[in-house]
């Protein structure tokens, strides 16, 4: 099967991208991350792409109207000849103009499950709340804030744990299964979106 190319888009530490990349390179997944960018220029997962010798790009949005960094963002996806796009703790939303760009191929992994605590801190919210389970959603991406279509949800149990950290640390072990999960499906399944929903159906030959 050819191998998707894939961009992952952050901002920070980039565990969620380092998560997807062991995954393609153990054979996991049909895609290669073929490009890392961030809009923060000290994102230590610029680094870490680096390390994999994966090209990257430092596109800082600071003092740009959100047009005009997305154009920028989209001339280098469309260099490097990318077909899926990943946010791993990318902290901008997307403008309609960028979604439509890829339509139905951007995803996104959010620390709960969603539709409760989108936006930031979700795991914090959560704990804040004092929910029984929380989990981690992989959704594709639309124009509001962590409300695309869901492809996989994970749960994860709150009893035990100490600490919103503690929440955060276990949450994010499963963040690192169900993003690689999630595109290799979506990547070697047959799905339609219906409604808000997305339908993964057998493969007809
Ligand atoms: C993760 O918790 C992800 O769900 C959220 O931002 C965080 C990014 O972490 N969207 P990392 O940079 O992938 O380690």
């Amino acid at each position: 099967m050819k191998k998707a190319r894939v961009a992952v888009l952050l901002s920070g530490r980039g565990s969620n991208f380092v998560a997807l990349q062991e995954a393609m390179a153990r054979g996991e997944v049909p895609a290669e991350i073929v490009l890392v960018v961030a809009n923060e220029p000290g994102a230590p997962g610029l680094e870490k792409a680096g390390g994999f010798g994966i090209p990257t790009a430092a596109l800082p949005h600071r003092g740009l109207p959100r047009r005009e960094h997305e154009e920028r963002v989209v001339e280098v996806l469309r260099r490097a000849e990318v077909e899926w796009v990943c946010l791993a703790g990318y902290m901008r939303v997307l403008s309609p103009y960028l979604i439509g760009e890829f339509p139905q191929r951007i995803l996104n992994i959010h620390p709960s499950l969603l539709p409760a605590f989108p936006g930031l801190d979700a795991q914090q919210q959560a704990w804040d709340y004092g929910v029984k389970v929380s989990g981690c959603t992989v959704h594709l991406v639309d124009g509001g804030v962590d409300t695309g279509p869901i492809v996989t949800q994970r749960a994860v149990e709150t009893e035990g744990l100490a600490s919103s950290d503690e929440l955060a640390a276990r949450i994010l072990e499963e963040e690192h299964r169900i993003y690689a999960l999630a595109l290799r499906r979506l990547l070697t399944e047959s799905w339609r979106i219906e409604g808000r929903r997305v339908v993964f159906a057998p493969m007809f030959s």
